[in-house]
């Protein structure tokens, strides 16, 4: 029963002219776990053509005047599940899923807001969708085949998100600390670590973990050749004769 993809850019089709699923990787973990180093290791250890990141900041909701006022002064809760526009994610990864082709709204977190042009997306081999809350919404979890929950230490979080807020996203220390104290360190506890209960895979210390690293990338080929993907004859090889890192 075994197909091969015929070449060509997505959607793919097996040689019996069938549609292809994309395999759909969900990463969850908390603010600056280090989702997006764990997802970046997968794609460059995967060696697969077509391999799309979409990123649940992407589908952060519009806010109004009184709202961004609020964030303005971190008073908005930007880690409560209403903060994100799910019936749109939904529709999003549904359609990348199908392998057609999206356009996804891209977020400026300096700004609070969306920027006027929108990425194009198409849909791909292996989809991985991260965020802080991928696992929240029980129709979101239907579409996911494999769940990743990155696990860091809380201390090593703020750290992180900290050097990172106040370099890169225009924020100052008291207000990065207003904010993980009276929002992000409660919706962590609230909605976020209740998740680690529909992960597949528990991943510590993020992307230096090579080992789960290894793990995951093993997964995703055997499930990829099960689709029907061929993997290169180098890759296939590299299996039989290295030993796990
Ligand atoms: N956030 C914010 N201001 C906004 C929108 C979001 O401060 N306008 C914050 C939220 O408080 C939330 C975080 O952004 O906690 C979500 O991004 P995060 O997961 O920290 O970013 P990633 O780069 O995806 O994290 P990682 O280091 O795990 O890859």
């Amino acid at each position: 029963n075994r197909t091969i993809y015929t070449a060509g850019r997505p959607p793919w089709y097996n040689c019996a002219g069938q549609q292809v699923e994309p395999f759909v990787i969900g990463i969850c973990g908390g603010s600056a776990s280090g989702k997006t180093t764990v997802a970046e290791k997968i794609i460059e250890s995967l060696d697969v053509p077509w391999v799309t990141l979409l990123s649940m900041d992407c589908f952060y909701k519009i806010l109004n005047e009184k709202q961004h006022e609020q964030a303005l002064i971190n008073e908005y809760n930007f880690d409560h599940p209403d903060a994100f526009d799910i019936e749109l994610l939904l529709d999003v990864l549904t359609k990348l899923k199908e392998g057609r082709k999206v356009e996804v709204p891209v977020y400026n977190f300096v700004t609070h807001g969306r920027e006027s042009q929108t990425k194009t997306m198409y849909g791909a081999n292996v989809i991985i969708f991260e965020g802080i809350l991928t696992f929240h919404s029980p129709e979101v979890l239907k579409l996911l085949d494999m769940k990743i929950f990155v696990d860091t230490d809380p201390d090593i979080r703020l750290a992180r998100r900290l050097k990172r807020d106040i370099s890169q996203r225009g924020r100052d220390l008291k207000g990065v600390l207003k904010q993980y104290l009276n929002m992000v360190k409660p919706s962590y506890c609230n909605y976020i670590a209740p998740t680690m209960a529909h992960a597949d895979i528990i991943v510590p210390r993020g992307g230096e973990n090579k080992v789960a690293i290894h793990l995951i990338v093993q997964h995703v080929h055997t499930q990829l050749q099960l689709r029907g993907f061929k993997l290169r004859e180098t890759l296939a090889n590299s299996y039989k004769d290295q030993p796990m890192p």
